[in-house]
């Protein structure tokens, strides 16, 4: 009966990332630049953000940026209030700068927000972009260009508004199977609280009377897991932001087949995030694994390191990141050796605002390649602030 289940469930994982795939593969075909309604006006004279947004943005965006009222708007699509930080911070300029120059649809919003790509040059929508930056002045809030692609294993120091479902799998026997659903939910500039919940299937080895080793199914659910996370230094100029936090794992999963240990772990952690030149991206991980029962497991540390770049198809299109991780841990008992993995992992936006996003790639063992096996990962993100799921495709 259990082979059964691993047989249907495989099949639709391996459904979902060729779904993944043919999604991707369509790209997303920017908008073209349709030219603004305004675009008769001369505004080839304005050279600071203040004046280019004074002419050209303030008439729906306000001149205090807070939105110019409905009634006198006269349409029904709604404009930001951009000195809500919760809102403004969050977003990189770039972004911003891909609206204001092709449009609202070229990052899947209202078609009221035009293009201005033939009224302006990108010299002045760059200012214009860094004015509306500006309307949130509390610096508390980190910016949303540190909001990294999430790597498959390091960490992130950002704090999110989102949902992740996590898929990894052995290849081969003994095959484990294991499924997350992770809540990730900020509260207020710097911080986040996050709630994991891990559902297994895996294949569990006993010895017959002949000595060969046979294999059934196990399915059971893991330790759940809350975690909090703070960010504690952050700067734009540098390109830096820095993170603590601590996940607890409480021992509510199966001991049974091994779901479970049966203890609760304590994870303390530091996150560091690094903007490079040119897109490129650095995020550095470590902590420890704190056992209460050191005679079930040992308290372990690890570090984790993703560097990676992210490609722009056509200027606004889809978002491609590729990244490489490099992973180790380390039991901390007298004898243990370090154990280190690389992580080859490609992040794509698979729709038009960005925001629903897939990282797809593998775990493959460094040291004690022969006893350990390579994991196949799948992970399917959606930063539910921006947006429902079915939204901005
Ligand atoms: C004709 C009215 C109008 C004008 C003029 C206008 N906008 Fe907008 N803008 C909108 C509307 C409507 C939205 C909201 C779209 C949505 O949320 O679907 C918006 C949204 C935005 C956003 C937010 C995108 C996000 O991430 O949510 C930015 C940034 C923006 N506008 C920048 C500008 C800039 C810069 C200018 C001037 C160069 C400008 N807008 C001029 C109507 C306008």
């Amino acid at each position: 009966m259990k082979r059964d289940v691993i047989k249907d469930f495989l099949p639709v994982g391996v459904g979902i990332l060729v779904l993944g795939f043919s999604i991707a593969a369509s790209g997303t075909a920017p908008q073209e630049a349709k030219g603004s309604p305004l675009a008769q006006d001369d505004w080839s004279e304005l050279n600071s953000g203040a004046d280019v947004y004074a002419a050209a943005c303030a008439s729906c965006h306000g001149a205090d940026g807070t939105g110019t009222p409905k009634h006198i708007l006269g349409f029904e699509a709604e404009v930001p209030d951009f000195t809500d930080c919760a809102f403004a911070s969050r977003e990189p300029q770039a972004d911003w700068f891909a609206v204001a120059h092709n449009g609202g649809p070229t990052r899947g919003f209202d078609e009221m927000m035009p293009a201005f790509g033939g009224a302006l040059t990108d010299d002045q929508i760059d200012k214009a972009a860094t004015h509306v930056k500006g309307f949130c002045k509390d610096d508390n809030w980190p910016d949303g260009a540190f909001n990294m692609p999430r790597a498959l294993v390091t960490g992130k120091a950002f704090p999110e508004d989102e949902y992740v479902w996590e898929l990894e799998s052995t290849l081969d026997e003994p095959v484990q199977v294991q499924f997350k659903f992770i809540v990730e939910k900020r509260i207020g500039a710097r911080q986040q609280v996050e709630f994991i919940l891990p559902v297994g299937v895996q294949q569990v080895a006993s010895i017959d009377a002949n000595g060969n080793t046979d294999y059934r199914w196990g399915e059971g659910l893991g330790d759940l897991g809350l975690a909090w996370k703070g960010v504690l230094w952050h700067s734009l100029r540098r390109g830096t932001i820095g993170s603590m936090g601590a996940e607890v794992f409480l021992p509510v999963g199966d001991e049974k087949d091994g779901f479970s240990k049966g203890i609760f772990r304590l994870e303390p952690f530091i996150a560091i995030g690094q903007l490079l030149p040119g897109d490129t991206f650095l995020q550095l991980h470590g902590g420890a694994e704190l056992s209460t029962d050191t005679d079930v497991a040992d308290h372990e540390i690890f570090w984790r390191g993703a560097i990676g770049h992210s490609f722009t198809q056509c200027r606004f299109g889809r978002t491609w990141s590729p990244m490489v991780e490099v992973i180790g841990a380390r039991e901390l008992a007298s004898g243990a050796k370090n154990e280190w993995s690389v992580v080859p992992a490609l992040h794509i936006t698979l729709n038009t605002r960005q925001h629903v996003m897939l990282v797809l790639g593998a775990e493959i063992p460094v040291t004690d390649a022969d006893e350990r096996q390579i994991k196949g990962m799948l992970h399917l993100l959606w930063d539910w602030y921006d947006g429902a799921f079915t939204e901005g495709w």
